[in-house]
């Protein structure tokens, strides 16, 4: 059994040249995650599958079971976790098309159920506890993924901040220019918490941030209508990149 999941962002509800074995929906003391998890193989390897928002897009970031999901991901096996997911680009070198491995989190998110640690679930008898998160993505992960974004001849940002925001509303000119001012290279709705819940459960994780336009007030306002083909665009340049990594993953 493969113990590497994918989780599809925006634009990646279904993974196209995934062999499809079985699909299974989990049941978890949080509820339902987001859709079931497909069981497959892809380029050759054995790999789980979650659409973050649903088999239909039909969930949006606020409104994501984040910790169903990695419940869910966890009690099936999974050790290792891949999450993609569509940003918009704050540093100048991140502009539409490129796909940035981010290294560090700045969680501006509110009113998320953020960890299994809430005082009522817990793990393993403990229910309360602060893990370590001083470096949030997994370094192997985040290496193996770089490698396979070169090797594949697409744009990759080596590292940089992920801001996340809560959304579902694009940011304000002003809060991207103080995101930037804080360090955030790239800013995107769905980073956490699903990268504190993943570390939780001691799950590998790291991202796959494409940049699907810049962010607000960087080009003028977000050009909401072309943001379909932005998508698609930048999804097809995350698959050539999957295709290459999990070859090494
Ligand atoms: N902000 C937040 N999330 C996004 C953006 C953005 O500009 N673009 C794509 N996802």
């Amino acid at each position: 059994m493969s113990t590497l999941a994918i989780i599809g962002g925006t634009g990646l509800s279904r993974m196209e040249g995934l062999t499809i074995e079985r699909r299974e929906m989990v049941k978890t003391p949080f509820g339902a995650p987001s859709c079931p998890i497909i069981f497959g193989e892809y380029s050759g390897k054995s790999v789980a599958f979650l659409a973050r928002h649903g088999s239909k897009h039909q969930i949006p970031p606020h409104q994501i079971n984040y910790c169903a999901n990695l419940w869910a991901l966890h009690s099936v096996g999974i050790e290792r976790i891949v999450a993609v997911g569509a940003v918009g680009g704050i540093a100048e070198n991140c502009s539409p098309g490129s796909i940035v491995v981010p290294d560090q989190i700045i969680d501006y998110t509110h009113g998320r159920e953020n960890s299994f640690y809430d005082g009522t679930h817990g793990l393993n008898g403990v229910n309360v506890k602060a893990i370590e998160f001083s470096e949030p993505y997994d370094a192997t992960l985040r290496e193996k993924l770089i490698k396979g974004g070169d090797a594949s001849g697409q744009t990759i940002v080596s590292e940089g901040t992920y801001g996340v925001s809560s959304g579902p509303r694009l940011e304000t000119a002003a809060e991207v220019l103080r995101m930037e001012r804080d360090g955030c290279t790239v800013v995107g709705m769905t980073g956490m918490p699903e990268a504190a819940l993943a570390r939780e459960l001691e799950i590998a994780y790291a991202c796959c941030a494409v940049v699907v336009t810049k962010a607000a007030g960087k080009a003028g306002p977000v050009d909401t209508n072309a943001l379909p083909a932005a998508v698609e665009s930048g999804m097809k340049n995350v698959r050539q990149v999957l295709d290459k990594a999990l070859a090494i993953l």
